[in-house]
């Protein structure tokens, strides 16, 4: 197999894969797999329509002399997919890739889940915490899960040695702007990095609106207020968060502005879900069936080159090009790529 990175039709490298290990979770967040669509009646996928972790394994090879250096694993909840840590030992393994990470909602690390994530080989984790008073997070996560469960979480997470652990909260108008200035109290210092997100129009089940989106710059506007807060550059290029640093040394924060400043200029990732497609903008509708070509029997070098042809021909930048009509088209869901 030759090994050489490939640029788009836009002239990005691919750089990031983040796998999908199942379109299940134990949430039923409202602003990503509401209950009215994936409640009781919901048909999930069954364990055979599932990528086995020796395809996941076998792609990911191929995927890395293509360039890829960095997995996340995600979902729906990735740690409902059993034996996760032998996927993780697995991707460990190849020697190319640099950084596995994971995004979780943390109820299922414990202490000792933690460890043994660590010990496969996990670097980072970053997990997701909405607010963090019982009352809006529970209307949130619409399972009564209360805040506390995920806080032990984090401190497992921390606990364990992960090089980074980070915490995404989305936010949306209505539902948690209030828990913002609370949040950034309570991870300041902490030396977990509290990363906000502005609410996206991903799949066609979360009821979005503009309206509903708080902006990076009224999020950072309100924490600058009560803890100032000063620009820091990006860890790498391509990075989605914009950093910024306290400036009594209480560590940083993230903004992840996909709406109301899009980073599709350097949009480096591509994304594997649960059945096998690739797509390559997390806004798609639909995606490159890769499951069928390995379960054809093709060898490497024919994927390799399907691989290629699909990165070489990708023009996606729908952040950029959002539009009211554009909301309205079919969209991946989010449970089906892991964000
Ligand atoms: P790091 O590797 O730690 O920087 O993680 P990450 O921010 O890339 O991944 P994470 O799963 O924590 O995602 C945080 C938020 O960024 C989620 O809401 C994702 O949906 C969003 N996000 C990640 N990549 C993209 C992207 O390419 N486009 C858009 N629009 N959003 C993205
Ligand atoms: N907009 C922004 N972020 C979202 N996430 C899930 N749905 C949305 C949405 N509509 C977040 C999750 C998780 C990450 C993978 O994506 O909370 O932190
Ligand atoms: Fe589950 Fe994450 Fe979606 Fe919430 S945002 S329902 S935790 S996949
Ligand atoms: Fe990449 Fe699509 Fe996100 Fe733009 S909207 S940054 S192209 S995934």
């Amino acid at each position: 197999m030759t090994e050489s990175a490939i640029t788009d039709a836009l002239g990005r490298q691919l750089h990031d894969l983040r796998v999908s290990v199942t379109d299940r979770c134990n949430f039923r967040c409202v602003y990503c797999m509401p209950k009215e669509v994936f409640g009781r009646g919901y048909q999930f996928l069954a364990k055979k329509e599932l990528l086995t972790f020796e395809e996941i394994e076998r792609l990911v090879q191929i995927f890395a002399t293509l360039g890829v250096r960095k997995i996340r694993l995600t979902g729906g909840e990735p740690l409902v997919r059993s034996e996760l840590e032998n996927l993780i030992e697995r991707i460990a393994s190849i020697d190319l890739i640099t950084d596995i990470s994971l995004t979780t909602n943390a109820v299922l690390l414990s202490e000792k889940r933690a460890r043994s994530l660590r010990d496969a080989g996990l670097k980072r984790v970053n997990i997701s915490l909405d607010a963090l008073d019982d009352e809006t997070f529970k209307a949130i996560n619409d399972v009564g899960v209360p805040v506390q469960k995920v806080l032990d979480g984090i401190d497992a997470a921390a606990g364990a040695g992960f090089d980074s652990v980070k915490v995404n909260m989305v936010v949306k108008r209505g539902m948690n702007e209030s828990s913002i200035v609370p949040m950034a109290r309570y991870f300041h210092g902490t030396g977990n990095i509290l990363r906000f997100i502005e609410f996206m129009d991903v799949g066609n089940t979360n009821a979005w609106h503009d309206g509903a989106v708080v902006t990076a710059q009224e999020i950072v506007d309100q924490i600058n207020a009560e803890l100032p807060l000063e620009p820091i550059g990006a860890n790498y290029q391509g990075e989605v968060a914009k950093r910024w640093k306290y400036n009594d040394g209480g560590g940083e924060i993230g903004v992840i502005s996909s709406v109301s400043k899009p980073f599709c200029g350097d949009c480096s990732r591509t994304r594997l879900s649960a059945v096998g497609k690739l797509y390559t903008c997390l806004f798609a509708a639909d995606g490159f069936d890769l499951m069928s070509i390995v379960r054809s029997g093709a060898d490497n070098h024919e994927i390799e080159q399907k691989l290629r042809a699909i990165w070489k021909r990708r023009r996606d930048r729908y952040s950029e090009i959002r539009t009211v009509e554009s909301v309205l088209l079919p969209k991946v869901e989010m449970s089906h790529i892991g964000g």
